[in-house]
């Protein structure tokens, strides 16, 4: 790679300031309640914060000083606890787990030792140090844990904990609500960027047919219209799967909404309000953004179609490392990094339009697609097994462009993310497509 964004001084100081970025905001998602929150169990589908805390420490001591600097394990007697594949999420409450106190200073002792290591590593000779991957890797890790742990914090019950301003307001969005993306082949996945993560790799051609893409995530508004619209009571909009799952689950609209008379109300951090009908929908599950855009007469886009609207540039023939072109992103672009608690009323960031218009591709909400998580051709597993490839198959459906949670280095054109198609504790919300084929 030829971009000077990509020398290794640079990539150095990138990864002291991610990775200090990162330990900022674990920092504060464990330090704004008091230690019963730490340690109790908000939701079976996630794990005490506290294990969080401690699970990022034990990931940057293996893979940073054991693998990298070849140390010595600190604590080998807690590795068991904190390796996710042991121990299902609802059972980690119940594991002899260090006490919040222990847990911060078993991080922050990996590490102090971590930024030593940092200065004299060399960032080429092996994989794992190339380009400073394995910084990157576990930079990326703690932020990907930081999300989770916003997750956790959405999930809890109880008063507000965390506040960040809201978004600027923007002028109503006046362009067209879908664009034609034209056919033709593009390259998905990445060779080049030094960070991505093995599911991304390598870029390879893709055939793909002509296709309208929305301009905008799908609005509260126009998901409240299905509702109105008896869609949860309409067998034909649903996947046999999904139909059974909101039948037996009774599940009338999107996660922490209730009505409230004639409007909707949301809970959001401790907070409830009224739902704002201009903003992206969230915390919608696969099954519902499918029987959404089936009852629109649309669809979900691909992976691949996804990606060739966010990264395809048509005048160039290539393809960038975001919608707005190759420069990472800055906060006029994207609604990223828990700057906000909320994604971004539909139609903002023009800086960050795709070339033929489509906006917030990356951040506000993660994206559903139509497709299950599958290896590209040519995948090889690296630097573990259990970060993808065990995740393969048809059990996971895709979602991309990270959302208002995420940090932008754990966000790209090429980033993938994946959860059963019934999850939507997860900032979820999701675009619809049509073939260009169709009326
Ligand atoms: C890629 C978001 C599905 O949270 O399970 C964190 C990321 N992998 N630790 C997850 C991950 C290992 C992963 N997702
Ligand atoms: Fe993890």
């Amino acid at each position: 790679m030829t971009d000077p964004a990509f020398d290794a001084d640079t990539l150095r100081e990138r990864a002291l300031t991610t990775l200090t970025t990162a330990r900022a905001r674990t920092t504060l998602l464990t330090s704004c309640v008091e230690e019963p929150d730490l340690t109790a169990q908000h939701s079976p589908l996630m794990s005490p914060l506290v294990w969080d805390l401690a699970h990022i420490g034990n990931q940057e001591e293996m893979w940073l000083l054991r693998a990298v600097a070849g140390r010595e394990a600190m604590r080998p007697e807690i590795d068991g606890l904190y390796d996710a594949f042991e121990h299902p999420r609802s059972e980690r409450p119940s594991l002899p787990l260090l006490p919040p106190a222990e847990a911060r200073h078993y991080a922050s002792e990996v590490r102090g030792r971590v930024l030593d290591i940092l200065e004299s590593t060399a960032f080429h000779g092996t994989r794992l140090t190339e380009a400073g991957f394995a910084f990157g890797m576990i930079a990326q890790h703690e932020q990907q844990h930081d999300e989770t742990m916003l997750i956790t914090h959405q999930l809890r019950k109880g008063p507000q904990a965390l506040t960040a301003p809201d978004p600027d307001p923007v002028p109503l969005f006046t362009g067209p609500s879908e664009v034609l993306v034209p056919g033709g082949p593009f390259t998905m996945g990445t060779s080049t960027e030094p960070w991505a993560l093995d599911n991304e790799r390598p870029a390879h051609r893709r055939e793909v047919p002509a296709f309208y893409m929305d301009t905008t995530p799908v609005t509260n508004a126009a998901f409240q219209a299905f509702i109105t619209d008896g869609g949860y009571d309409t067998e034909r909009w649903w996947t046999p799967e999904g139909w059974a799952h909101i039948r037996q689950h009774s599940i009338h609209a999107p996660l922490y909404w209730q009505r409230d008379g004639k409007q909707w109300l949301r809970r959001r951090f401790g907070v409830t309000e009224v739902v704002p009908p201009d903003e992206p929908v969230l915390h919608v599950s696969w099954y519902e953004a499918d029987a959404y855009a089936r009852w629109a007469g649309r669809r979900l886009p691909t992976e691949a179609e996804w990606e060739k609207a966010a990264r395809h540039d048509p005048a160039s023939g290539r393809s960038t490392r975001y919608p707005w072109g190759d420069a990472d992103p800055a906060p006029e672009h994207a609604n990223l990094g828990q700057r906000h608690l909320r994604p971004a009323p539909a139609g903002s960031y023009p800086e960050g339009e795709s070339p033929l218009g489509i906006r917030q591709l990356i951040g506000d909400v993660w994206e559903w697609t139509a497709s299950d998580l599958l290896p590209y051709p040519g995948f090889q597993a690296f630097p573990y097994k259990e970060y993808s490839e065990v995740f393969f198959g048809p059990e996971y459906k895709v979602l991309r462009g990270g959302a208002f949670a995420v940090d932008p280095v754990a966000c790209r054109g090429t980033f993938r993310n994946w959860d059963y198609p019934i999850r939507r504790q997860i900032f979820s919300g999701f675009r619809t497509a049509r073939s260009a084929g169709d009326a």
